[in-house]
């Protein structure tokens, strides 16, 4: 069976695969875009990138209604397990681990990762995710980096790139990412939230087209695509 993606606004997803739902960077209840509130959603998994307030707001709380693993890396782990979360699967960066759900590796992120009370968040990632038998990217926050060409190298179904620019890529670099990544499809993410991150979806749409092989898709936050 196909596994779902939806785009929940900013950096979040939610990914339905089989049986189960996997959230990425669950930022809901204070995000001006989120389609949907953290106490309407069911999580059997929450991926978290690093340990901005845009990636975590809502992870304490959607991971103790739910009972939901927490899969990141080691000190957001510890940070949550603090905080009452119950199940966690920290890794680091180069890891990966096997989920009943499917392969998780925690890849380069250049980016940081103080969490929101100050404490030290680790090391910002992204998210190499294969679902059935798709490889899924998740670049997450971050900027454009060479080393895109070897994650590029486990043959890329779908990759999802950040391109608000200011605090990540932005639109020419998010270009450059997927000349690297070389995926059969592309989403972007991470703008349109606020002002200082806003871009024109269609216009880096149209250049992924004329520079690249990769196919874009520009969703709307709510909005799915099956892979
Ligand atoms: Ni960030
Ligand atoms: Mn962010």
């Amino acid at each position: 069976m196909a596994a779902e993606l939806t785009w929940l606004g900013h950096g979040s997803w939610k990914i339905a695969v089989a049986d189960t739902t996997i959230l990425l960077d669950p930022f809901l209840d204070d995000s001006p875009t989120a389609p949907v509130k953290a106490d309407d959603v069911e999580a059997d998994a929450i991926l978290i990138s690093h340990g901005h307030f845009d990636h975590v707001a809502d992870l304490v709380k959607i991971a103790k209604r739910t009972g939901a693993v927490v899969v990141s890396n080691f000190e957001i782990c510890e940070w949550a397990s603090a905080r009452g979360v119950e199940s966690t699967q920290p890794m680091n960066l180069g890891g990966s681990v096997a989920m009943p759900w499917g392969n998780v590796k925690m890849t380069l992120a250049h980016h940081s990762s103080g969490l929101p009370d100050g404490s030290y968040g680790g090391t910002a990632g992204g998210f190499l995710l294969t679902l059935d038998g798709a490889k899924v990217y998740f670049a997450c926050d971050t900027a454009l980096f060479s080393d895109m060409s070897l994650i590029g190298s486990a043959g890329l179904d779908l990759a999802v790139l950040p391109i608000g620019d200011q605090f990540t890529m932005g639109v020419d670099d998010a270009v450059e990412a997927v000349k690297l990544l070389k995926p059969k499809r592309v989403l972007p993410a991470h703008y349109n939230t606020w002002p200082p991150i806003e871009q024109d979806a269609n216009a880096w749409a149209e250049k992924v087209r004329s520079a690249t092989d990769a196919e874009p898709s520009v969703l709307q936050p709510g909005e799915s695509i099956s892979l």
